[in-house]
């Protein structure tokens, strides 16, 4: 028996370890074209004064015989098909929602809203060959990352059905609109493909819900750590790679397991030379699901889903076809509009792993929550089938696998409606507690100390809510208020449904086809 070390091409042609269960929906990738060196974006196509004029810099000269040029966020969406407009906000919307109604039938969940943005992004790395990725849910944030991509000179097209199509073979641009980077906290991430491909980027600074500091401290070490010089000047993210050419595999511990930076240094390192090795990165779902994507274009990636990622860089990715996962965050949504209105439903698909801490916390609750076949949960809050009424109990948000911060707000509604005391302690986001002064409109009885609510439940032989004027101000929040309403006696008016809009698709025509009663509200903007 012969004995010898795997060779650079075997391991770069080794498959990613994924030790979670990997997304099934992934369709088995489908290399779209044999890759090959990356085209350079056609200098000729646009004027050097306009690409100089855009960022002059003491500190990174921008050198038009390597580099694309910096192509202002206007001039390159003019160049681009204006397929997933973000419509104008001439309207303000409310959601009108009558309390009291049971729901049942059965909800179809959509793909994931994290990780069809960070699919998105990755689909800048794809130098030779579209990627066409399926399960793209029609959110105002998938739309707006649209606009990111093309502002950088790539081709995006709704193909129906939730299938877009990226073509980023002919990047033009390493300057993203910052107007569409500032509204959505992904769209920072193509940060790490942009570098990564041509050695330089200048992004601004992020948007995304006001639920904290949100800073980008990781983002900046990380790819330090892989050969690149970053500087913030005027509100941009300016990044080159320090030997004028591309990355450099390295190493990097984050000091917390941030999702973004995980995404934005995996799509980096997935280009950079050689071998990089990020420690302590998010094991979110929506993380393996990127790295899943990125294989499929050519990438290796071991560990995806554990702690430590081992990434060898490629030359170049090619496109691919794929599916994203279904939304935890919108099945965990809905299995609390099942629980707060006592009611049972079905979904799918779902997988069931992924839910796991919910499904823990609502069985703790006193829901019966089945398997009904491969990806379809039931949810039962029925008193039949709960024995009595739910009950409070304790949660604790962290990264994943721990209980999602995205649920915290809706199972905070929740447990306004159940017995007894409960805590919620926040631990992912400093800031996210704007919802907790509208539930106390509606009844609840919650205390909050800094980032811990005291939840008192219903008062015996009472209604826990009754219904009022509130306003959301941030997305999961804004859910949560709408799942209050549907508990509550009476009419509860939602204002802010923009940040709704944000991330749950259909979610108001959803809830009808269960049998909520709720209504969207649209009046001419108070401001325009
Ligand atoms: N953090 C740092 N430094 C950094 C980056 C993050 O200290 O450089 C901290 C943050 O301040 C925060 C914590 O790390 O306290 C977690 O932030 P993370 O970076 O993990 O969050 P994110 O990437 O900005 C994504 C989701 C969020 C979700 C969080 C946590 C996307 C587009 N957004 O945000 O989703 O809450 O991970 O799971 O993927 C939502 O869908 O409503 C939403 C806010």
């Amino acid at each position: 028996m012969s004995i010898r070390s795997e060779t650079r091409k075997e391991r770069n042609t080794r498959k990613t370890l994924i030790l979670i269960p990997p997304n099934p929906m992934a369709s088995s990738s489908i290399p779209i074209r044999e890759p090959h060196s990356t085209p350079k974006p056609n200098l000729h196509s646009v004027p050097a004064s306009m690409a100089l004029a855009a960022a002059p810099s003491t500190h990174f000269p921008l050198s038009l015989s390597r580099k694309p040029p910096l192509l202002t966020p206007s001039a390159a969406a003019s160049v681009a098909p204006a397929h997933l407009e973000i419509p104008a906000l001439a309207f303000d919307h409310k959601l009108v929602v009558s309390g009291g109604r049971q729901l049942s039938g059965h909800v179809h969940i959509s793909g994931s809203k994290n990780a069809a943005l960070a699919v998105l992004a990755g689909s800048l790395c794809c130098a030779a060959g579209p990627a066409v990725i399926r399960g793209v849910p029609d959110l105002s944030d998938t739309r707006t990352m649209a606009a990111v991509l093309r502002s950088v000179g790539a081709r995006v097209e709704e193909a129906g059905g939730g299938e877009v199509v990226v073509d980023a073979t002919r990047v033009s641009s390493v300057e993203p609109s910052p107007d569409d980077v500032g509204r959505i906290r992904a769209g920072f991430f193509v940060l790490g493909p942009l570098v990564a491909r041509f050695g330089e980027a200048e992004v601004a600074l992020p948007g995304g819900c006001k639920i904290g500091a949100r800073p980008i401290d990781l983002y900046v070490r990380g790819l330090s750590a892989l050969g690149a010089v970053v500087e913030l000047r005027h509100g941009k993210v300016r990044v080159r790679a320090a030997n004028g050419k591309g990355l450099i595999g390295g190493q990097f511990h984050l000091d917390y397991p941030s999702v973004g930076a995980t995404e934005t240094l995996m799509m980096a390192a997935s280009m950079a030379e050689g071998v990089s090795v990020l420690s302590n990165v998010a094991r979110e779902p929506e993380v393996a699901d990127l790295a899943q994507f990125l294989v499929a274009c050519g990438a290796c990636i071991e560990g995806a889903g554990t702690g430590t990622l081992v990434i060898t860089g490629r030359k170049q990715l090619h496109g691919a076809e794929f599916t994203i996962a279904p939304d935890r965050i919108e099945a965990g949504t809905f299995m609390v509009a099942a629980a707060i209105t006592r009611s049972c439903i079905s979904l799918s698909p779902v997988i069931p792993y992924h839910l796991s801490c919910m499904i823990d916390k609502l069985s703790t609750a006193g829901c019966r929550i089945t398997l009904r076949g491969p990806g379809i949960l039931e949810i039962s809050a029925v008193p039949a089938a709960t024995g009595g009424d739910l009950q409070g109990f304790y949660l604790k948000t962290s990264p994943y696998p721990g209980f999602p911060t995205d649920l915290q707000p809706q199972f905070m509604a929740l447990l306004a409606t159940c017995n007894g005391s409960s805590i919620v302690e926040e631990s992912v986001f400093e800031n996210r507690m704007h919802h907790v002064e509208e539930l106390q409109k509606l009844g609840a009885r919650i205390k909050l100390h800094g980032s811990t609510a005291l939840v008192e439940g219903r008062k015996p032989r009472s209604l826990a809510l009754s219904g009022c004027p509130i306003a959301a101000a941030d997305l999961r929040g804004g859910a949560a208020l709408v799942l209050a309403g549907m508990a509550a006696e009476g009419v509860t008016e939602v204002g802010g449904v923009a940040h709704i809009d944000r991330g749950y698709e259909n979610f108001e025509p959803k809830l009808l086809s269960l049998g909520a009663e709720i209504r969207r509200e649209v009046t001419p903007n108070s401001y325009l």
